[in-house]
């Protein structure tokens, strides 16, 4: 009897070839994580924002229930790139997949002061540029939202490093194609869509917003539908790979984004309840994929089929479904 072979997960990100697809979202995992987690098996490490200099947070409280996801105004404390490079690379530097530091600003040039900072540092695979933190009171947000300096500053932090720069964009704006074609313009090696929906929760009894700031970061399951959206819309528009993120906590979820145009992705808020998320999702797209005859994970990505809805036949391909080259059933 012939034995199948495995899958193949590898992907690639610029110059940068993953195990696998999947990796946390920036801010939701450590390698602290590593007392319980076999961080060796992950497609990638990617860090929390880091800024140029020392940061604290936003005020109490930084976390709020939601239905199906949770509101966060975390503002983003941060050790500074000195402080991260002297205290918290060095954990990174311990496990084998590549570390993707997240890179933060609150003006262009701070994203600039960041990147010299760190350029060239070793045990640093690639940078993704955060241009879409919802909870910062200045830069950040708005400036993701305005392709030019999106542009500038992927450009300005492209010509600072030498290793690949990703843009992670953010879902509140009008049109996140705009954002991904400038991302791309300015040297981008892919983009990560998306960062948390800007949302309100309030509790009716007290009358109270539920968290500090007020307004904050809405995540998880909430926004699964609003983040393939965004994934489909920027695949469509750029030639650069495309990481999705937004209420991942499944294989099937996985599939999902897959279709609509990911190349890989990455996983935020299920982590915070089940922090072995990924290893099972990296086990079970194995074996899916090996179940429905699929050699490679990247034959799924942009393989979405659209048009007319069909009849769910339960994991059976449909065969009046037009031809994408998927075999992967919907459902
Ligand atoms: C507590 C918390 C902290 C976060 N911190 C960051 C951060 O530092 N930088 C960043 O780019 N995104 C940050 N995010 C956004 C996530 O990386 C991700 O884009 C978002 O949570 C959507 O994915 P999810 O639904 O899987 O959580 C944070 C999210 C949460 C919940």
């Amino acid at each position: 009897m012939t034995r199948r072979k495995a899958p193949d997960l590898r992907v690639r990100i610029g110059s940068l070839e993953l195990a696998n697809p999947v990796m946390p979202a920036s801010g939701c995992f450590g390698p602290e994580l590593g007392a319980i987690v076999d961080l060796n098996r992950l497609g990638a490490m990617v860090t929390k924002t880091v800024f140029a200099a020392p940061r604290s947070g936003n005020p109490a409280h930084r976390l709020g229930e939601s239905y199906g996801g949770m509101l966060n105004s975390v503002g983003i404390p941060s050790d500074g790139a000195a402080g991260f490079v002297r205290r918290l690379l060095p954990e990174y530097r311990e496990w084998r997949p590549p570390t993707i530091v997240s890179l933060g600003g609150l003006s262009e040039e701070e994203y600039f002061v960041a990147a010299e900072q760190l350029a060239g540092v070793e045990g640093i695979a690639a940078f993704e540029v955060n241009v879409s933190c919802p909870n910062l009171e200045a830069g950040g947000h708005e400036l993701g939202a305005v392709p030019a300096a999106v542009e500038r500053v992927i450009r300005g932090v492209v010509s600072r490093v030498g290793v690949p720069v990703i843009a992670k964009l953010t879902p509140n704006v009008t049109s996140i194609a705009d954002i991904a074609r400038a991302a791309e313009a300015g040297g981008a090696s892919a983009v990560t869509a998306i960062n948390a929906v800007l949302g309100l929760a309030v509790d009716a009894r007290t009358r109270q917003a539920k968290i500090g700031t007020t307004t904050g970061g809405l995540t998880g399951p909430a926004i699964k539908p609003i983040a393939l959206r965004c994934v489909w819309q920027a695949a469509r528009a750029v030639q650069i790979p495309v990481i999705g993120v937004g209420g991942i906590a499944t294989v099937d979820d996985v599939i999902e984004f897959l279709l609509a145009g990911a190349t890989a992705v990455q996983v935020g808020t299920a982590t915070f309840t089940h922090p072995d998320t990924m290893l099972r999702i990296i086990d079970g797209l194995s074996a899916r994929l090996a179940a429905e005859g699929v050699a490679s994970v990247a034959e799924l990505t942009g393989a979405l089929k659209v048009g007319p809805a069909h009849h769910d036949l339960g994991g059976v391909l449909d065969a009046s479904a037009p031809e994408t080259g998927s075999p992967v059933p919907r459902g």
